[in-house]
This record gives C-alpha cells, sequence and structure tokens, in this order.
C-alpha cells in the first residue's frame, strides 16, 4: 500500500511519455514528405457490348436510363464522368440511395465492361447548340 502513490506516478510517467511519443510520431509523420500520389488505376480493359447488356440486367438503366443519361431515379453517369476507381468503389459501396452491387453480383471485370459501355456512350450536345436554348 506505501508505495502505491509511487505507482501512481510511475504509471502516469508512462502515460505522458506514451503521449509525448505518440505526439511526435504523429508529428513526424505529418512532416514527412508526402508520399507522390499512385498513378489512378487505369480501368481494366473492358468489353463494351457485354457492358450493354449488364447494365440492362443488374438494373442500372432502372435509375441511370436507358443510355446512363440519368432519369428522375439516378443522375447521368457517363460518358468520362467519373475515374475508374471512383465508378467501382461507388457501385461497390453507393453512399445515397442506391443499392450495392457486390462483388457476387458483378465481378470487377463485368463493372469494367459496363464502364466501358457507359463511357462509349453518345457525349450529349453543347447545350447552346439546341436551338431552344440558344442565346
Ligand atoms: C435504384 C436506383 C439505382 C440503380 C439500380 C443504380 N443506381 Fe447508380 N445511382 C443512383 C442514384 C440515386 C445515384 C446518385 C447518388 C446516390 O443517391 O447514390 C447514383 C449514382 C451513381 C454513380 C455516381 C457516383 C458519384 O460519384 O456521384 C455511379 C457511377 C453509379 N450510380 C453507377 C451505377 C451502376 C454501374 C449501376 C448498376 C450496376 C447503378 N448505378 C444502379 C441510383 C441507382
Amino acid at each position: 500500500m506505501r508505495n502505491l502513490p509511487r505507482r501512481r506516478a510511475h504509471a502516469s510517467a508512462c502515460a505522458l511519455l506514451a503521449v509525448t511519443l505518440t505526439t511526435i510520431g504523429i508529428a513526424q509523420a505529418q512532416n514527412a514528405p508526402a508520399p507522390k500520389p499512385a498513378a489512378p488505376a487505369a480501368a481494366p480493359a473492358g468489353k463494351i457490348d457485354n457492358g450493354g447488356v449488364l447494365f440492362k440486367k443488374v438494373g442500372c438503366y432502372q435509375c441511370h436510363a436507358n443510355e446512363a443519361q440519368g432519369g428522375l431515379s439516378g443522375p447521368r453517369i457517363g460518358p468520362a464522368l467519373f475515374p475508374w476507381a471512383r465508378f467501382l468503389d461507388y457501385t461497390r459501396k453507393p453512399s445515397g440511395e442506391m443499392p450495392p452491387y457486390s462483388a457476387k453480383v458483378l465481378t470487377d471485370q463485368d463493372v469494367a465492361d459496363i464502364y466501358a459501355w457507359v463511357n462509349a456512350r453518345p457525349r450529349p450536345p453543347a447545350v447552346n447548340s439546341l436551338p431552344q436554348l440558344a442565346p
């Protein structure tokens, strides 16, 4: 019992040391030169035709419309609106209204096929090329 205060002191010294070391560690990590950003991973080559089939089969079209141009239930998702990593991540783990698609439903290659198809859709015309909207 008599050495309890000493133990306490010892314990708090240890805690202080741990906090200090952690802080130094964090400070060093912050000062460390930022790692070079990895080049964004390119999409695996996708089969456009199969992507179009899958787009209908698993129901992307129900919200994003037949040409991925968007509609009442989902936004336009192409062509060329999202980098591959974002497209794949979002299909796996959407954060809003969209249902998630696991690798059991769509393999990475399947998603790459859909991505290729989406990106092969014609670009929408420039807004000011539409007579009704031209200034
Ligand atoms: C039930 C409707 C629905 C279906 C089915 C659906 N989506 Fe979506 N999706 C949405 C909505 C709504 C959003 C807008 C953000 C949100 O609410 O998740 C979205 C957003 C996205 C985005 C944009 C993410 C971003 O960064 O903004 C991508 C890419 C996408 N969907 C791909 C797909 C693909 C590929 C499929 C089919 C495999 C699919 N979606 C099926 C409703 C849907």
